[in-house]
């Protein structure tokens, strides 16, 4: 028989060492300012750095709605040491017809070269095989974005190819690396760890 995926998303705690990846909170605005309003956070990403809490406010609010509609969203990812959220980890693109998932990140620079991020990912990744049952976790980065690429390849991920010029932004064509990752690939990863 088929194997038939949940179709909607339900953002659990998901804990770390360090991190605890869980639902944001309005009250999570000022922290998500602090950093998402510093221009090299969205050097290579889509959106634009926060100009005003306000523009927190407007993600906080889309992101609970997709919350309750099981959508892809964002965790925030809780430093534990501090109770500061200092980034997200994001589900960007959702496929259970084909067992796929996408991912997207961003930290906040102060907490850069620690291994957050790929503590949070890898911790999202066994969630997603284990708990989802999904085949495969895709990412995309921008070519120049090499801390991202570094981190998607410490996880296990491979580069799957380029699509050219797939992206405009900022006034100027980017072409688009896709990495992927594998359940087959992961469990393997972890049996040889
Ligand atoms: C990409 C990002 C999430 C990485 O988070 P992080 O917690 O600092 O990542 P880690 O500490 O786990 O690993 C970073 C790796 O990149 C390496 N790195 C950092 N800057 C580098 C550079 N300029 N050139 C080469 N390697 C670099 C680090 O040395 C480290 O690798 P190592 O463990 O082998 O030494 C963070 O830089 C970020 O939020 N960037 C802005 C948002 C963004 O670009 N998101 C990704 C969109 S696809």
């Amino acid at each position: 028989m088929e194997r038939v995926p949940a179709t909607r998303l339900t953002y659990p705690d998901l804990r770390t060492e360090r991190l605890l990846l869980r639902r944001l909170r309005r009250s999570d605005r000022h922290d998500l300012y602090a950093y998402g309003q510093q221009p090299e956070v969205t050097r290579y990403l889509l959106w634009d750095s926060y100009r005003s809490l306000e523009d927190v406010d407007q993600f906080l609010t889309a992101t609970f709605q997709h919350y309750q509609l099981g959508e892809p969203a964002s965790w925030g990812i809780e430093e534990l040491a501090t109770g500061v959220v200092v980034g997200t980890l994001s589900y960007v693109d959702f496929q259970p017809r084909h067992h796929r998932v996408e991912i997207g990140y961003a930290l906040s620079p102060a907490c850069w070269g620690r291994g957050y991020m790929t503590e949070a990912i890898n911790r999202l990744l066994a969630y997603s095989f284990d708990n989802l049952e999904l085949n495969r976790v895709e990412a995309r980065v921008i070519p120049e974005n090499v801390p991202s690429a570094r981190v998607l390849r410490k996880c296990g991920f491979q580069r799957d190819g380029v699509l050219r010029e797939n992206l405009f932004s900022r006034g100027a064509y980017h072409d688009v690396e896709v990495y992927s990752l594998l359940a087959r690939e992961w469990r393997a990863m972890r049996m040889g760890s």
